[in-house]
This record gives structure tokens, C-alpha cells and sequence, in this order.
């Protein structure tokens, strides 16, 4: 049977969090045995903050490092980077002269980085065009995403309905969103009505994948959870937003239901349940980060991943992009 197409995405902007982790990449992990995954690594994504751009070299180590150590395996799907297969900017120019700026004005995560900014580049406005570029050349069938990016998915499938209408053919296939299985937001440790967020000033409210195994301890000792007494252990984002994301947390990363969890904790106090908490991520970041040393170190094997990870992709692109010039009339010659 032929496999499905899956493409996703992560820039490589440093810091990952267990938010990454539990959101995108332990997704990555799952997805490789079932479809024809191809996975990238978003340099040119990121150079529309400025921040991110001086240490892009070790940055992309670093991110590579970190999806190997996870068990995604490059020898099972097509981890590449972005920048390697110039076929993406191809598709990208094509694109934009189909998308209209109306649209891209209207996108929600636009719009708040245009709060953020003083001067906003063009990259910034056109961000999601290249990530339609990215999936619309793999013929993806499906794009794993969280909720933050559906409205980059609608767009997507639009410009590719637009487009085939134009030509009266299907050049394009439209993708379908997968959402992540675990709707609900990894939260602030010190706030948990706040996402958890890599630039957070303050670090306490964050779980770093590449934190050192005692800070992540006195991390969760500190979080915080609520007054209750006696204890109680149980889902309620509203009234107890500190116990359900440690929960949340704990059923991502073991793969277990609230559900299951709240039984479970019937009896614990706060104290019982935190230490349980610790083991499990401890247990989960431990086996990362040992794997992790191992590749970091090694560059030259990273650069091997990423070039076959680029003689994969380039294939496809390539053959992908030829077809679309020839419906629509480039290069002639
Ligand atoms: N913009 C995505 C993010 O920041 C990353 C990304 C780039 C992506 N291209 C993509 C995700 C294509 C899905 C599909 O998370």
C-alpha cells in the first residue's frame, strides 16, 4: 500500500521546551511508522526575527540533535532542511502572485507580531506563503498542526483551490489538517493561565528540554497548584489551572488519559503527586539529553543526516516543481 504523505515543520530558534516536545515532536515521532514523512527544519522561516539569525548554525545542530534523540529516524522518513531544496523559493514566488495581500493582513498570528514589532519586514507578512510553498511541493496529504496554525492551513487549501480553478486542473493537492491529539496548552509553571513560552524572561515558568536535571526538580516544586484542602486531583482549567497542566503534562508525555491519571491520584497530596511528576519528566528528558551529547558533538554526522535528508527531498521536489512549470507555462526552453 502506498504511503501517505505527511509534511511538518519546526524552526530552529533554539530553546526547545517540553512544550516542543509534547506539541510537535513526540507527533513526529509516532507519524514516521505510518506515513511518508518528510520532516524539515525551517531555516528560512526563522529569519524573519532578526534574534534568531545569529546563531542559526547552532541552532539547526541543536534542533537536529534533539529530533535524532527523540527516535525519529532518518533512515524511516526525510528529516531535511529547508534552505537545501531551493525548489521551496520556487514555489514560493509562484505562490504569492496568487495570494492576496488582504488575505495576509487578516491572519491572526500576523497581526500580533505586527504589536510586537517597531518595523515589520516583508518576510514577516509573507511567512505564511512559504509555508504553503513548503506543503503544496510535497503533495502533502496531511499537515500535523496545533490549533495556532489551522488558519495557515485554511489559507493553504484556498491558494491551491484558487490555483486549480485558474488552470482548470488539480496541479495542486489539497492537504488536510491533523490536529495534535492533546488539545489543551502546555501552561506557565508560575502562571498557568499563560502558554509556556521559550521567551518567557522568566525561566522558572518553563521546562527546557536541555534543562539540567535539578533545575527541572526545584521547577516543579515551585509550580504552582492551589490551596485546596484536602487536596484534590483533577481537571478544571478554570479553577485549578496549576494540577491540570501538570496533568495535561504527565498524560502527554506517558501516553495515559486524564482519566486515567485522576484515578490514579485519588489519594496523593500535592507533594506525592509533584514527585510523580518529576520522575516522569526526569525519566523522558534524562534519555533525551544523554542521546543528545552524543550527537551534538558529532557535526560532521549531523551535516551526513542533513545532506541525504537533502537528496530525498530534492527528488521529489524537483520532479514536483518540473510538473508545475509545465502546467503553467515556465520555462519554456
Ligand atoms: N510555521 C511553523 C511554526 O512555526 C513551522 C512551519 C513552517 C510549518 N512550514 C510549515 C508547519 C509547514 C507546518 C507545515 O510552527
Amino acid at each position: 500500500m502506498i504511503k501517505k504523505n505527511v509534511f511538518s515543520a519546526i524552526q530552529p530558534t533554539g530553546n526547545l521546551t517540553i512544550g516542543h516536545y509534547i506539541g510537535v515532536l513526540s507527533n513526529w515521532f509516532k507519524m514516521q511508522y505510518k506515513y511518508n514523512c518528510f520532516f524539515c527544519i525551517a531555516d528560512l522561516h526563522s529569519l524573519t526575527n532578526l534574534n534568531y539569525i545569529k546563531d542559526l548554525k547552532n541552532n539547526i545542530f541543536d534542533i537536529l540533535s534533539i529530533i535524532l534523540s527523540i527516535g525519529i529516524d532518518p533512515q524511516k522518513c526525510t528529516i531535511f532542511l529547508q534552505s537545501s531544496v531551493s525548489e521551496h523559493m520556487k514555489l514560493y514566488w509562484f505562490l504569492n502572485c496568487y495570494t492576496y495581500i488582504g488575505e495576509l493582513n487578516r491572519m491572526i498570528q500576523f497581526k500580533e507580531k505586527k504589536k510586537m514589532y517597531k518595523k515589520i519586514n516583508c518576510g514577516l507578512m509573507n511567512y505564511p506563503v512559504l509555508m504553503c510553498s513548503d506543503i503544496l511541493l510535497y503533495k502533502s496529504d496531511y499537515v500535523p498542526i496545533g490549533y495556532d496554525q489551522i488558519q495557515h492551513l485554511e489559507l493553504t487549501k484556498n491558494i491551491a483551490k484558487r490555483i486549480n480553478n485558474f488552470y482548470s486542473f488539480d496541479i495542486f493537492n489539497l492537504p488536510k489538517y491533523i490536529l495534535h491529539k492533546n488539545k489543551f496548552k502546555i501552561m506557565s509553571l508560575l502562571d498557568p493561565f499563560k502558554k509556556m513560552s521559550k521567551s518567557d524572561l522568566n525561566i522558572n515558568n518553563i521546562i527546557f528540554l536541555l534543562d539540567n536535571i535539578n533545575s527541572i526538580k526545584e521547577k516543579i516544586n515551585n509550580a504552582v497548584t492551589d490551596s485546596d484542602n484536602p487536596p484534590r486531583i483533577f481537571f478544571d482549567l478554570k479553577n485549578k489551572p496549576g494540577i491540570s497542566n501538570l496533568l495535561n503534562i504527565v498524560s502527554s508525555i506517558k501516553n495515559i488519559s486524564i482519566k486515567e491519571l485522576q484515578k490514579k491520584f485519588i489519594n496523593f497530596t500535592y507533594k506525592d503527586f509533584k514527585k510523580f511528576i518529576i520522575n516522569e519528566i526526569i525519566f523522558l528528558i534524562k534519555n533525551i539529553q544523554n542521546k543528545y551529547f552524543f550527537f551534538r558533538k558529532r557535526e560532521f554526522l549531523l551535516k551526513k543526516i542533513l545532506l541525504n535528508g537533502y537528496f530525498k527531498a530534492k527528488k521529489y521536489a524537483k520532479k514536483n516543481i518540473n510538473d508545475i512549470y509545465n502546467y503553467t507555462n515556465l520555462n519554456i526552453i
